[in-house]
């Protein structure tokens, strides 16, 4: 049985955790870690299985696992994934937009190779991906649009120097138009989807974003134009937010806990 570390205990690690103790996902939970010892400690009082609770992140690798689960923020990427790969583990990455900074994409992907070992990326909040990467060669032009209720945007570095104050909205509002790669900076909790939409596609200068506050939404809505010379692809993902973290969706935390149990179980893969 494949031996999992997890770090961040918020709204995905705390899932994953959970499908892990009811077996859900094959595996074993034997580490966390979480800047907040309450939330670590939190997450443990809820499972039947106890995990060690590590003195820091590096920790984490540094044992016996098979895979660390990254589910903590961009900068915890920065922080230890090169060491986790370093120290021959497979690195499973929530905070993806880590990887727009092309310096830390290619030190990950340069020690993927090094160390013969790999980074999962779960499809996170939206569908598609297995079709925009089987027609990356033919791609024109992608775009995203991301319409959050303004509690879901809320804390994002964008309001820091914007003159747009979020409570006073009271109509379907455009609040940022840009590329990918300037969004993920604005809204970095929000808009791992704009990351992983670069990554497969055209990259994080050529990947449109649009993003809109409406007040009277209660879904996280992703709505994606792809075109290209094989034609067009136009989807749109209507997800549910976590009850614990608005910022997050249900799909988001599904889609690591499939990654997971995928991860976990070998046997027949289906999709590209
Ligand atoms: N790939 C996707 O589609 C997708 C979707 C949703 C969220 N995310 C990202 O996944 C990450 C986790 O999301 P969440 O909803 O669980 O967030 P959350 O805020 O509910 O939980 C994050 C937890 O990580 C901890 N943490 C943050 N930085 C840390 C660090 N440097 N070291 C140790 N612990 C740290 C926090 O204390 C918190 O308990 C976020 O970066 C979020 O942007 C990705």
């Amino acid at each position: 049985m494949k031996k999992i570390a997890l770090l961040g205990c918020g709204a995905i690690g705390s899932q994953i955790a959970l499908a892990i103790d009811s077996g859900k996902i094959p595996a074993q939970l034997t580490q966390i870690y979480d800047q907040s010892k309450e939330a670590s400690e939190k997450l443990v009082s809820k499972l039947k299985n106890k995990p060690t609770i590590v003195e820091n992140s590096h920790l984490l690798s540094s044992g016996p696992v098979d895979l660390v689960v990254e589910a903590a923020s961009q900068q915890a990427v920065k922080d230890v994934a090169l060491s986790v790969l370093q120290n021959r583990k497979d690195l499973m990455m929530m905070s993806v937009g880590a990887l727009l900074d092309e310096s830390v994409f290619e030190i990950l992907s340069d020690a993927c190779k090094e160390f013969s070992k790999n980074i999962y990326l779960p499809s996170g909040a939206i569908a598609g991906l297995d079709a925009i990467k089987s027609v990356k060669d033919e791609l024109e032009l992608v775009t995203l649009t991301t319409t959050k209720h303004p509690n879901s945007l809320k804390d994002a570095k964008f309001f820091e120097t914007s003159d747009i104050s979020l409570d006073k909205i009271d109509t379907q509002t455009i609040i940022f138009e840009g590329t990918a790669s300037e969004a993920v900076k604005l809204f970095p909790a929000n808009i791992n989807v704009a990351a992983l939409l670069s990554l497969v596609g055209l990259g994080s200068q050529k990947t449109k974003v649009k993003i809109i506050a409406d007040p009277n939404t209660d879904k996280n809505t992703h709505q994606i134009e792809v075109k290209g010379k094989f034609g067009e692809m136009n989807y749109s993902i209507q997800n549910v937010p976590d009850s614990t973290n608005p910022k997050t969706s249900r799909l988001a935390i599904l889609s690591s806990i499939e990654t997971l149990r995928k991860y976990c179980s070998g046997g027949i893969t289906i999709g590209t």
